[in-house]
């Protein structure tokens, strides 16, 4: 790795990128994994960007040491930046547990979390495996498929079904549709732009994407502010969901949520809860397949249980070894999440540099899990390292850290395991693009470029 020298300029600052921000912000639309790898190697291994009209200054950085200290700082240390949050809070809402901070932050984290762990989560275990029969139910032999579309309906059916206690009916259609045309139009990183670039976000008439955008996520919004009225008026409807322990939570003052905040935190659920995961189920489905002795190691493992697979206990499957193995190497080989952003708002020492308050640190998930020191060999899809050592939570971190660590990881985990144990035992998929896959951007989250074509081969 490149040895760091600290900037001439100022020998508290390290290595200062020399492409301005905005040139950045464009080049990371079309090719995020690429400029990061070029910067690092040109740069060394922690390196800086001046302050601009777009972003505040930001530091990256890859180093174990130092994503150990971050994510064991007081987190009142940080907050969540105004600006560097600004795609988030027009996708999500500025009441999105995302992008709150100190007390509001942990409160709400708090409420959201029971559903997605321990016993709560594992009663959504038969519903994963339903919803995916019921999918997979929809596929003839012989007809070619891009596996992104399927993931994404299991994997939104089954927030909804979280959120909601239901996963049919009209209403649950209509959003389905909506949130699926809501992210359809970031699907390119052109379209991905406006998100980013403020002087971008204007109407400027019909088909615009801003327009466009405008006007499906009022959809979603109008559709959720009904199913939220509706619940509250009929109280005898409240359930274990996410969205009765929302309407039934009250603050330390007996004050309730806003229709406006839980509106945002059903979005940030939807969003955060079907896009990741959809994305790696089809990375997982792309490596299991482009590599066929790791589908027949699976196989091998899931016949070692007894049964089919709905009829199997489903904490078997969840222990499954090697299945953990072949999930864990795709969030490290092909994180669908990049970076992860904490904004100082004290002055902080990192790697031997010190930092002043406004500074966005973002260690990247990318560059620690591509780093050969860790991992030997990194652009080689292996499983078996996760069979042989157990990386620390600071040179592995797809869901991120600290006090703001992925609220669903464990759900996540739990999906993506009942999901593809149930595809691969009980059909037969044939890869159709059987060539090396890119990365590529769809607004906030990367996914396989194609969303990985597959032909039907047989039912099991
Ligand atoms: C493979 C799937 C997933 C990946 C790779 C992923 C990744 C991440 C990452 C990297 C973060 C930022 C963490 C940080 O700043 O330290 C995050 C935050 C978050 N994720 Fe996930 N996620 C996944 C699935 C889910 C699911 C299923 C949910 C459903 C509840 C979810 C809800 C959230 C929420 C609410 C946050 C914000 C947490 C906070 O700011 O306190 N994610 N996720």
């Amino acid at each position: 790795m490149t040895t760091v020298t600290s900037s001439p300029t100022n020998p508290k600052l390290p290595n200062i990128h020399k492409t301005p921000a905005l040139i950045q912000v464009i080049q990371a639309m079309f090719d995020q994994f690429g400029l990061l790898e070029k910067s690092q190697k040109k740069y060394g291994d922690i390196f800086y960007t001046r302050k601009s009209s777009l972003l505040p200054p930001f530091v990256i950085f890859s180093d174990p040491k130092a994503i150990e200290k971050l994510f064991t700082a007081d987190p009142n240390l940080f907050e969540v930046g105004e600006q560097t949050s600004v795609p988030i809070r027009i996708l999500l809402g500025s009441n999105s547990l995302v992008v709150l901070n100190g007390l509001e932050h942990k409160r709400q984290r708090q409420l959201l979390m029971p559903p997605f762990h321990g016993e709560r989560m594992k009663k959504y275990g038969q519903t994963i495996i339903d919803i995916t029969e019921n999918v997979i139910n929809q596929w003839q032999v012989g007809q070619s498929i891009c596996i992104r579309d399927y993931t994404q309906e299991i994997s939104l059916r089954v927030i909804l079904k979280a959120i909601f206690g239901l996963d049919e009916g009209k209403q649950y259609n209509e959003l389905q549709e909506n949130l699926v045309s809501l992210l359809e139009i970031f699907n390119s990183p052109l379209k991905s732009l406006f998100l980013f670039l403020p002087p971008l976000q204007k109407d400027l008439g019909f088909l615009t994407p801003w327009r466009e955008f405008l006007r499906q996520k009022q959809t979603i919004k109008d559709l959720l502010n009904t199913e939220i009225n509706c619940r509250k008026n009929n109280p005898n409807t409240f359930g274990e969901d996410i969205l009765s322990l929302m309407i039934s939570a009250r603050d330390e003052n007996g004050q309730s949520m806003s229709n406006e905040e839980i509106q945002d935190e059903l979005m940030t659920i939807l969003f955060a809860g079907h896009e990741t995961t959809a994305n790696s189920l089809a990375w997982s489905m792309y490596w299991i397949h482009y590599i066929p002795e790791i589908g027949q190691k699976l196989i091998a493992e899931f016949n070692s249980l007894n049964g089919k697979t709905s009829q199997k206990d489903y904490n078997s499957i969840t222990k499954l070894p090697y299945l953990s193995a072949v999930i864990s190497e795709t969030l490290r080989l092909n994180p669908v999440v990049v970076f992860i952003n904490r904004q100082l708002k004290q002055p902080f020492e990192l790697m031997g540099y010190t930092f002043e308050a406004g500074t966005s640190l973002l260690p990247s998930i990318y560059l620690t899990h591509q780093r050969p020191d860790i991992y030997p060999q990194p652009k080689v899809f292996k499983p078996e390292r996760f069979l042989e050592k157990q990386f620390s939570p600071y040179e592995y971190l797809p869901f991120g850290g600290g006090n703001r660590r992925c609220l669903g990881y464990a759900f996540a985990l739990f999906e993506m395991k009942l999901v593809l144990a149930t595809i691969l035992s009980q059909v037969k998929l044939e890869l159709l693009d059987n060539h090396p896959l890119k990365s590529t951007r769809r607004g906030i989250t990367f996914s396989p470029a194609g969303g990985v074509r597959m032909k039907v081969k047989a039912l099991r």
